[in-house]
């Protein structure tokens, strides 16, 4: 995956030293023969500035046998001393280890280090989630430090704005939708102009080279609190409510949105859903499947912040449970085959394994959702001054990209994506 092959200043060093062309653009760096008179005109050149500074280190004007000369007789200015440093008093004297590995050499110094870095990470790899509603002001989310539902004709653009400036161009939206318009069947959820669909147009008039990712499943709509559609006896009907979804999808679609983003787990979505997009005529606009979404504790903070609690039960008969890990394998088949064009894995640090999984069976794009409940245990430890929020922030990030996710999905977007750019905080 092109995600997991860049290039730092580190790693075109090392490539340079060893394909021997260094000097043609790191001129400062190689012994080139000084150039003639016709080659100065060329590439292959040592610059003017490393001339200048080649003069004031010989000022004598000797030339390179005479001062080949000199070092043959040993007549050279003495080099720095070379120090042994100091072990504590006490230390042990004993022989060394007989070792002809140790790892550590290859850690001995940060530019090493980072030379040998395996994973990068960057603001283009993030998604930011964002909640709106149809306030004018922005409204605190208790359980989500940092978080706002945002009013979707102000604090969402400032929000888009602040966010774009430290490199983060793909969003999710979600909604908090007025009780009144929430119904058993979930209609509002394709209303065009409904808070999404207004939404999408609003933010693509505003910022049109901006990814919008949408969500796909009728709980914020739903007047039970659940995915799908509730048959008196508690089953979420499945058929049904991909017809709905199908419905809701191409809405989005209409209004603007890039990809959209299943996230309800009914069986046969993901065709249905390219199929309704594409008999629309919406055959450009991509399928982000919520491939492995797990029945997680971890989704607390965000439904609190979207008000979407199931009104009973849980939704353990669509939801993966957390101690499955080949069943993760069905739903990746059967997502491929149905025609996703990313697939995502829910929640992520708690399930790296499942992203590792996905990544070494689908040659598809992988995205991880840093859900809302890790989000908050990392803010309310750091506030408690219990670990460095920021540093934790950062690490778990990395390792999403490590077990093998392209993007990431993450409350933190914009604070990490400021570090990324050395902006510090926010
Ligand atoms: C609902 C949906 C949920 C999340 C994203 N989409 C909650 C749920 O399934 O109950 C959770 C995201 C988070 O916790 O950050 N379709």
């Amino acid at each position: 995956m092109a995600s997991t092959v860049s290039f730092s200043p580190a790693n075109v060093q090392m490539l340079q030293a060893r394909s021997g062309h260094g000097h043609a653009t790191f001129g400062s760096c190689s012994a080139v023969p000084r150039a003639g008179p016709r080659l100065r005109s060329t590439a292959i050149r040592v610059s003017s500035e490393q001339e200048a500074a080649a003069a004031v280190r010989a000022p004598s004007g000797r030339t390179i046998e005479e001062c080949e000369a000199d070092a043959v007789a040993g007549k050279f200015p003495a080099p720095p001393p070379l120090v042994r440093p100091k072990a504590p008093e006490g230390t042990p004297e004993i022989r060394p280890l007989d070792m002809a590995k140790r790892p550590r050499r290859n850690r001995k110094s940060p530019a090493l280090r980072s030379a040998f870095q395996e994973t990068s990470i960057s603001p283009a790899n993030f998604v930011l989630p964002l909640f709106i509603h149809e306030g004018e002001e922005d409204a605190p989310i208790g359980a989500m430090p940092g978080c706002y539902r945002l009013g979707w004709r102000h604090g969402l653009l400032d929000e888009v704005y602040k966010a774009r400036d430290v490199g983060v161009n793909s969003f999710v939206l979600f909604p908090k939708v007025p009780d009144a318009l929430k119904s058993p069947t979930g209609d509002e959820a394709y209303n065009d102009n409904g808070l999404v669909p207004r939404t999408i147009r609003l933010l693509k008039d505003k910022f049109p080279d901006i990814v919008i990712y949408t969500d796909v499943a009728l709980d914020p709509y739903s007047s039970d609190g659940h995915d799908g559609i509730v048959r008196e006896d508690g089953v979420i009907m499945n058929d049904e409510t991909v017809y709905q979804l199908c419905k809701q999808a191409v809405s989005q679609a209409r209004a603007g949105a890039d990809v959209v983003s299943p996230s309800d787990m009914m069986d046969g979505h993901i065709g249905a859903l390219r199929s309704a997009l594409d008999a629309e005529g919406f055959h450009d606009v991509s399928i982000m499947s919520y491939t492995a979404k797990y029945a997680s504790s971890f989704y607390g903070p965000f439904r609190e912040a979207l008000d979407s609690n199931p009104r009973f039960g849980d939704k353990k008969t669509y939801q993966m449970n957390p101690a499955n890990y080949r069943e993760a394998l069905i739903e990746t088949a059967a997502d491929e085959a149905e025609g996703a064009d990313i697939l995502l894995v829910k929640p992520g640090l708690p399930y790296l394994d499942i992203i590792r999984l996905l990544r070494d069976n689908s040659a598809l794009p992988i995205a991880a959702y840093q859900v809302s409940g890790e989000y908050s245990m990392i803010k309310a430890a750091g506030a408690l001054g219990m670990v460095d929020e920021q540093k934790v922030m950062m690490e778990s990030l990395m390792c999403l990209r490590r077990a093998g996710a392209d993007v990431i999905l993450t409350y933190f977007a914009r604070h990490a994506a400021a570090v990324l750019c050395g902006m510090g905080p926010k």
